[in-house]
Order: C-alpha cells, then structure tokens, then sequence
C-alpha cells in the first residue's frame, strides 16, 4: 500500500479510536470515531474494521477508552471486547496484553498511561510485521507474475502492508511486475470492496472474479500462486480464514499451484492442537440473504453463514510470518519457528 495515497486504516488520535469505516468502501472513504468501549465493540461486531490484526490493534485501543479508568473498569473492557469476534485469535492476544499489564501494574502507577503505551506499542509491532512479512514473502513470489488472493488480508487489515498483500506491495515497489486476482469473496465481498479498493489505490494491477470462478482461473494456468491470510493457526498448521478458503486450496492442490498463508506469529493459538477446535464465527442470516439490501432468498429457506473455514496444513505449500518462511508446516516445524 501507498502510503502517501491511502489513509490510516485505524489511528489513536486525541484520546479517541478513529476508524476508517469499511463497511462504506469503496463506495465512500469516511472514518467511524469511538469514544468508549460499547462503540468499539459494536466496530469490531459489525466490521467496521476487521482482519486479524486489526481487530486486535483497535481492541488494544478500545480497553484505553475504558469507563471507569481504573483497575476494574479496564478489566471489564477486556471481557467486554472478547465477545466482539470469536475467531480471530489476535483479538485475544491484543486482550492478553493488555490484561498483564494491568496485573503488572501497582496502585501507584499510571495505569492508563501504561495501557496506551501498550496498544501503541503492539501497534508499532504490527507494522514491522507488515514489513517482515514482506519480504519474506517475496523471496516465495519472487517469479510469480500474477497471484489469487481470497477476502482482504492487506493494509485495511492490519496498520501497514497486510499479511497477504505484504509480499506483494514488496515486489511492486521493487519495480517487479505482479497483478493480483482477487476473489470477491462472498457475502460481504471483502475481495471486491477492499482489497480491490487498496490495491488500486496503491497502483497495483488488480482483477475481481467472483468465488466461483476461481476453478477456471487456476485450470487456465495463468496463476502462479495463491496467497491468502488467516484468522487463527493451530498448533498443526491448520489455519482459519475466509470462508472459501479451504475450497481455494483444494483447487491449488489439484492445478499443482503453490499455496501460501501469511500471518504474524500473533495469529498462531498453539494451545489447540488441530483447526478442528477452531471456533468458527456464524454471522447473520441477513448478510448472505439480503445483499445490498434485496432479499434474494425465500424467507421459508435455511441459510448458512459461517464466516471462516479450516484449511488443513497438509494443503498448505508454506507459511510466512514475520520470522521467515515455514514449508510444509507441521507440529514441530512450527514450535522451532515460533520459539
Ligand atoms: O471477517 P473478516 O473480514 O474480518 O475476515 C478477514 C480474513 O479472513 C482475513 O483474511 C484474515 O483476518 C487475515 S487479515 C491479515
């Protein structure tokens, strides 16, 4: 992402958490400010900002909004903002922090000094991450000249580059030439809307196809990989993204085409050994039945709507975090490299 072209996905700014609101790109670029922690919830909730390590940087800020500001009232926060999102674990990592903090601190101390110095600071961490992923993972893309990507895991995902998009806002600027499919992810159109949006912005050559086409596209061969986010990796490797994810893998298998997940070390919970204990996010009926607001579903219709699923490892060609390149992940591979 450009920076000189793009605003802050999600900045701190006079005591109050402004928001770039995605639920109006591209239509509208237009900022939501939240003042206190029900607000934040409520951003976090309807996806005003969201991506991993979004969710968990605006979190880490919305406990800074926190009323009272003492020891209980920042406590309360934290339980409040876990309930915004389950899937992402980043949110809970983002909590985690905070909670330390407060538990660290003694009555003396200027508690919520030292909370904004905290979400500050993981702020700034997720930049660098943004960076490392980068370049990183351009040492994978480095001959590829056009990649598939699924949902929004880029800048309006994260406080720089994304986890995804990094490698390939790195080899843009390095002069390499790479233009990006991207899947427009179905229901909330998070490829079509955003990433779209941000890669345009940033001048990168960019396709929408809808979900659906994504078979054709790698049976053509004009895809040289599929690189995607993730919302939570377990211990195994198997990682929780966008919905549609999984099917996108199996595809990339079939066509013989690499499959990448880029996430930070923040992404992984080692505490569950397969994706299979991966809490899956079930949202509204309304978001896959009434598009744009047109019902397109009789109201006598079930509806699914779980907003990830599980790609297991053994589909995965490599991971990328901040700390390099893991091939084939597995238990152990993954224990070395997050150590
Ligand atoms: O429901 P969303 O839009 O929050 O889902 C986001 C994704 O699935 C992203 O791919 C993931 O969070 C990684 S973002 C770097």
């Amino acid at each position: 992402m450009n920076a000189n072209t793009t605003p802050e996905t999600l900045a701190f700014t006079d005591g109050k958490l402004v928001l770039i609101d995605q639920t109006r790109l591209p239509g509208e670029l237009v900022t939501l400010v939240c003042e206190n922690v029900e607000q934040t919830h409520d951003a976090i909730s309807r996806l005003v900002v969201r991506g991993a390590p979004a969710i968990g940087i605006a979190a880490a800020y919305g406990v800074c909004l926190a009323s009272p500001a003492n020891h209980e009232g920042y406590l309360a926060a934290i339980e409040r903002l876990a309930t915004s999102r389950p899937t992402a674990v980043n949110l809970f990592w983002a909590l985690d922090r905070m909670k330390d903090v407060i538990q660290r601190t003694t009555a003396d101390d200027d508690l919520a000094e030292l909370l904004l110095s905290e979400a500050i600071t993981i702020h700034d961490q997720d930049r660098q991450m943004c960076r490392d992923i980068g370049r990183h993972g351009a040492s994978l893309l480095g001959d590829c000249r056009a990649v598939l990507t699924h949902c929004n895991a880029g800048g309006l995902a994260t406080s720089m580059w994304g986890t995804a998009l990094a490698p390939i806002y790195h080899l843009h600027q390095a002069g390499h030439p790479i233009e990006v499919f991207a899947d427009e992810t179905r229901p909330l159109l998070q490829g079509a809307r955003l990433t779209a949006w941000e890669l345009s912005q940033a001048g990168v050559p960019v396709t929408v196809l809808t979900d659906s086409m994504a078979g054709s596209l790698l049976k053509s061969g004009k895809i040289d990989a599929v690189i995607v986010g993730a919302d939570r990796i377990a211990a195994n490797g198997d990682a929780a993204n966008k919905i549609g994810t999984y099917p996108l893998a199996v595809l990339a298998r079939y066509h013989n085409v690499p499959f990448y997940v880029a996430a930070p070390s923040s992404t992984f919970d080692m505490a569950l050994p397969t994706g299979d204990l991966i809490p899956i996010e079930q949202r509204s009926r309304t978001e896959v039945s009434n598009p744009h607001g047109t019902c397109v579903v009789p109201d006598a219709a079930n509806v699914m709507n779980p907003a990830f699923d599980v790609t297991p490892a053994e589909l995965i060609t490599a991971i990328i975090t901040e700390r390099g390149v893991v091939t084939a992940p597995n238990p152990a591979k993954l224990t070395e490299h997050l150590r």
